[in-house]
């Protein structure tokens, strides 16, 4: 048997909702096409499956474990409790990076001429689960508008990943909400390798066949 036929996988998507009051939240454009992807090549590997999703118009692929969650820390919480038995994992989620630090419980009206919004931080859940991976397989994403390479390689450093794997945003037909992207595969051994512009499930095939070969060639 491969090294690779029974690998589990934890897999985010999505965006998160940051609620303000029961109407309003704070969010992102994020509509985890990418996530979904790759959850359904990866199944197609014989890999299983556990999709922790924000709120997203997506079918989860058949036999992908989907785990719908609506905020930062409720995504937080899901993947602390799934991490420890994923052998590979992958966030493509774009989680929010701050919350209001109250939550209104009735609808705020307009009656005043300007209002402020107080944010916390939410918890970064990439640089936590990195900083407590044992032999997880670990790949973050990176959505940027500037300074890609050095903004990537700092997240893949600061979150103790094994990849980052980063894209442009703000171009025409690729990246948030099109089925197409183009992706720069960046490495902890210091190589990188680009791919696209083409196809989310392109990119998806590509990426979950680049770290099954990672694993078939990792000395047992
Ligand atoms: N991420 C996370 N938890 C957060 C923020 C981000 O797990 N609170 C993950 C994302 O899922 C992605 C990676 O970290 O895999 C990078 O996310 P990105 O939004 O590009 O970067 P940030 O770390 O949020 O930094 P910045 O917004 O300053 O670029």
């Amino acid at each position: 048997m491969s090294k690779t036929s029974s690998l589990r996988c934890l897999i985010t998507a999505g965006p998160t909702q940051e609620y303000i009051d029961p109407v309003r939240f704070i969010s992102n454009p994020s509509t985890g096409k990418m996530g979904f992807a790759l959850a359904q090549i990866a199944l197609d590997q014989g890999w299983s499956v556990d999709l922790v999703s924000g709120p997203v118009n997506l079918q989860e692929p058949d036999g992908a474990i989907l785990y719908p969650v609506v905020s930062a820390e409720s995504m937080y919480h899901q993947v602390d409790a799934l991490f420890d038995v994923c052998d590979v994992c992958i966030m493509t989620a774009a989680v929010s990076d701050f919350t209001p630090i109250e939550f209104t419980q009735h609808k705020v009206k307009k009656d005043t001429a300007s209002r402020t919004l107080h944010l916390a931080k939410t918890i970064d859940i990439l640089k936590t689960m990195g900083e407590r991976k044992q032999a997880q397989f670990v790949v973050g994403f990176a959505a940027e508008t500037d300074d890609l390479e050095a903004n990537a390689k700092a997240k893949l450093t600061n979150k103790n990943c094994d990849w980052v794997i980063a894209n442009q945003i703000g171009e025409e037909g690729i990246g948030f909400g099109s089925d197409n992207n183009a992706i720069t595969i960046f490495k902890k051994d210091g190589s990188s390798e680009t791919h696209g512009p083409t196809s989310k499930l392109a990119l998806a095939q590509t990426i979950i066949q680049a770290i099954s070969d990672t694993f078939e060639n990792t000395p047992s």
